[in-house]
Order: C-alpha cells, then sequence, then structure tokens
C-alpha cells in the first residue's frame, strides 16, 4: 500500500468550523468519482463540487451556462465514492436568485438527489434571506464574495475585487451578513491580501481563499489547476503541484507509438488456450 492511503473519520460541519484558529482548511473541486477516490486517500478536508465544472470539464468558456441539473449530476458522481472530505456544491447560475423558495428547492436538489452536505451561494447581504431559509431548513451553506464568476459579466471581466475603501467596507459588511444568516464558511476569491485578513479576522466562521493570500483560513484550489493539466494556464495565485498535463500526453503519444510499432501488446499482454 502507498504512503498516501490514509482513512480518518469522516469530516464534520464541527470539524471545520472549530478549525478557525487552530489549524489550516484544504479544500479541492471535483467533479467525477475517479479523482474522488484518489483525494479519499488524502487528508483534504473539503471538496467542492464547483461549478468551474463548466470551463474544467464541460468546455464552456464561463460558469453561467451550467445548469442545475449538471450539478447534481457530477455531485453525485462524486459522493457515491467520497467517503471522509466534507462535500459541498456549488449553486449555479440563477438557481438561487430569483426567490427565497427557488433558493430551497435547488438546495434541496443538490442534497437529495445529488448527495451533497452543503451547498454554495455566490453574493453578499442580498442573498443574506435565501442563505438563511437554506440554513434554518437544515442544509449548511457556504458563501462567497470577491470575484464571483457568475456575474463575471456585470465585474468586467475575472479580475481582483475588493479595491478601495469603499469597496473594502462593502465586502466586510456582506461577509459580516452572511454570518449572520448562518454560513459555516466563506470563499474569498482573487481580493487583495490585506482585506481577507480583515475580513478574516473579523468573523468567527472560517475564510477559505483562492487568490486571496495567506491570512485566510484555509485554502482552494481547482484540482485540474493544482495538478497541471493546461501549460498555458498560469494565473499568479496557481501553485502547479505537478504536470499531468504533460505526463499525459507523453504516455498516450508512447501507447500510440507501441501500437503502431507493434511492441503493444506483448506476449505477456495475451492470453493462453
Ligand atoms: O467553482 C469553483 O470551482 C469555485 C472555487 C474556485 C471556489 O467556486
Amino acid at each position: 500500500m502507498s504512503k498516501y492511503h490514509l482513512r480518518g473519520e469522516a469530516k464534520t460541519l464541527h470539524d471545520i468550523v472549530e478549525a478557525k484558529g487552530s489549524r489550516k482548511l484544504s479544500v479541492v473541486t471535483c467533479y467525477d468519482s475517479a479523482f474522488a477516490r484518489l483525494i479519499d486517500r488524502t487528508p483534504i478536508d473539503m471538496v467542492l463540487v464547483g461549478d468551474s465544472l463548466g470551463n474544467v470539464m464541460m468546455g464552456y468558456d464561463d460558469t453561467v451556462k451550467v445548469t442545475l441539473d449538471d450539478m447534481i449530476h457530477h455531485t453525485a458522481c462524486v459522493s457515491r465514492v467520497l467517503q471522509r472530505p466534507f462535500l459541498i456544491s456549488d449553486m449555479p447560475f440563477f438557481s438561487y436568485k430569483v426567490s427565497t423558495t427557488q433558493a430551497l428547492e435547488s438546495a434541496a436538489r443538490l442534497v437529495q438527489e445529488g448527495g451533497a452536505q452543503a451547498v454554495k451561494l455566490e453574493g453578499g447581504r442580498e442573498i443574506s434571506e435565501s442563505v438563511q431559509a437554506i440554513t434554518e431548513a437544515g442544509i449548511p451553506v457556504m458563501g462567497h464574495l470577491g470575484l464571483t464568476p457568475q456575474s463575471v459579466h456585470a465585474l468586467g471581466g475575472y479580475k481582483v475585487q475588493g479595491r478601495g475603501k469603499q469597496a473594502e467596507s462593502r465586502m466586510i459588511e456582506d461577509a459580516k451578513a452572511l454570518e449572520r444568516a448562518g454560513a459555516f464558511a466563506i470563499v474569498l476569491e482573487l481580493i487583495p491580501t490585506e482585506l481577507a485578513e480583515k475580513v478574516s479576522s473579523e468573523l468567527t466562521i472560517p475564510t477559505i481563499g483562492i487568490g486571496a493570500g495567506p491570512g485566510c483560513d484555509g485554502q482552494v484550489l481547482v484540482l485540474q489547476d493544482l495538478l497541471g493539466f493546461d501549460d498555458s494556464f498560469c494565473p499568479k495565485f496557481l501553485k502547479k503541484y505537478a504536470q499531468i498535463g504533460e505526463m499525459t500526453v507523453a504516455a498516450l503519444c508512447e501507447f500510440d507509438k507501441e501500437v503502431k510499432d507493434k511492441s503493444f501488446p506483448a506476449s505477456e499482454h495475451g492470453f493462453s488456450e
């Protein structure tokens, strides 16, 4: 058995919330059961079935085309095998902004049909009523502030948010509104390091950063980004822990060569009568 074969107790909401101030939280995205099995062998705390699904797995150039049915399908692929990390699923574009009732119904489907343990919504005080209703219905909610990709057109592109005094205080107020509404954690995406530190210190719930510096209570990365699937994708905040894209291309070229020069399959790959 490899040294990377951990199996511990399943992470609970309580484990996540009480980590604040004592240890950092690690979060990765996942969209399928093959990677979910591998993540289960690591100490990663939380898995997010993000709507980055649209960019990473579905070939879209943004997340707004991802539907609730897409999210349920991929969340179920992960939840069927994932045993240890706490599993969160993104509520996709316009599955929660029409009304509190719509938000409750969408969240319930992600839990009941997808097997999610919690849901994530993008936005601040304008969604706090829905966050409160979902939380009171017994479904834990993670917030998401800063660069919120579902609003990419309104934000004018994928750029750093929360710069300037007014934007800073708006974000701090939004974070506090989400906490008051019952959110158990908040993702802070692409905001200045100092602002992320300030938000983190003013909340009693953990912040999970991506492009928000080291002052957050945890960090999240898109799995395929940290594994180095795409050589050409190198944003400043990303660290690549492997070069899986290059390894995959090299392996496929080797397979192609061996099929064509007839060195694969060799005799040991065949069956006797
Ligand atoms: O969809 C996603 O993957 C996300 C993370 C980057 C936080 O929202």
